[in-house]
């Protein structure tokens, strides 16, 4: 029969904004309307589309089903208006609908589609346990599988997400598409971290949670996934106690971090190692 095992990690999980998307591919729009404001409102805009989310979701009731929350997308409306008052810019309706198509249509990083692509369809060369069989693809929820499932989980509500994976060119890549939506509550909610375990029907560990987010990464680590933190800005680590397990500042480290996992002298899974923080490549496989 065939000798195809279950692939280690099970799962790829990929944040979205930030990540596969270039949040601040709005720059230059916000910088032909605001001259050498550009960069400033886009850094904002960022800080409190977060704030919010996480605010949202932190005040509400227990078992009130998600009592504060909204929508994505109107979050980050909300925060492109305070940002833009708060940096004294007169935000009319035609700059609003502008910045704001911008960001329905993020562009992804470069790195970004080739790497899914090569996760996709090429999985024994980049990671995973076990030879692809012949036509190379099989899919989350399919049982024994050659490859690890691919998804993304992210805060952004479906249809934002839809759009945005439609015009980054990434339709057909991932397993699944997952929005926060379904449980009304915001990362680093665990009932959001949950939908990933769910949809693959694994154990945290057994899944690979990719984000360039700091605070994401923590999130998903106190959760129990396996985490890699693609610090795409070369950002210092946050100050909250948590290591990722590997970290690096392209796709290319991830695609390196997934096949040492899978690598024969791999035991019990990944370990932990120091602070990947201030660098652009480190890889902590299993001991
Ligand atoms: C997301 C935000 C956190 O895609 O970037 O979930």
């Amino acid at each position: 029969m065939s000798a195809t095992t279950t692939p280690f990690p099970k799962a790829v999980i990929f944040d979205a904004y930030g990540t596969l998307f270039d949040v601040h591919s709005v720059i230059a729009a916000a910088e032909q309307m605001f001259p050498s404001h550009g960069d400033a409102l886009s850094q904002l805009w960022r800080q409190k589309q977060i704030e919010y989310t996480q605010l949202r979701t932190l005040a509400d009731p227990a078992g009130a089903s998600g009592a504060h929350y909204r929508p994505f997308w109107d979050i980050t409306l909300d925060a492109l208006r305070f940002a833009a008052k708060k940096l004294h810019l007169t935000l009319g309706r035609a700059a609003e609908k502008r910045l704001m198509d911008e960001y329905a249509c993020l562009s992804a990083f470069p790195d970004a589609v080739p790497a899914l692509r090569q996760l996709r369809d090429a999985p024994s060369a980049s990671a995973g346990s076990a030879p692809a069989p012949a036509g190379g693809k099989a899919g989350a929820g399919a049982g024994a599988t050659s490859r690890p499932g691919l998804a993304i989980l992210s805060n952004g509500n479906p249809q934002m997400l839809d759009v945005a994976v439609k015009s980054a060119g990434m339709t057909g890549l991932f397993d699944h598409v997952l929005s926060v939506d379904a449980v009304r509550a915001y990362k680093p909610s665990p009932a959001a971290y949950a939908l990933g375990t769910r949809a693959f029907g694994a154990q945290p560990r057994e899944i690979v949670f990719v984000s360039s987010n700091g605070w994401d990464v923590a999130g998903a680590s106190w959760f129990g996934f396996t985490t890699f933190w693609l610090n795409r800005q070369n950002a210092p680590a946050e100050e909250l106690g948590v290591t990722p397990h590997g970290a690096g500042g392209g796709m290319n480290d991830l695609l390196a971090f997934l096949k040492s996992l899978a690598s024969p002298d791999r035991n019990s899974g990944p370990g932990s190692t120091g602070n990947p923080g201030g660098s652009r490549t480190r890889h902590s496989p299993g001991a």
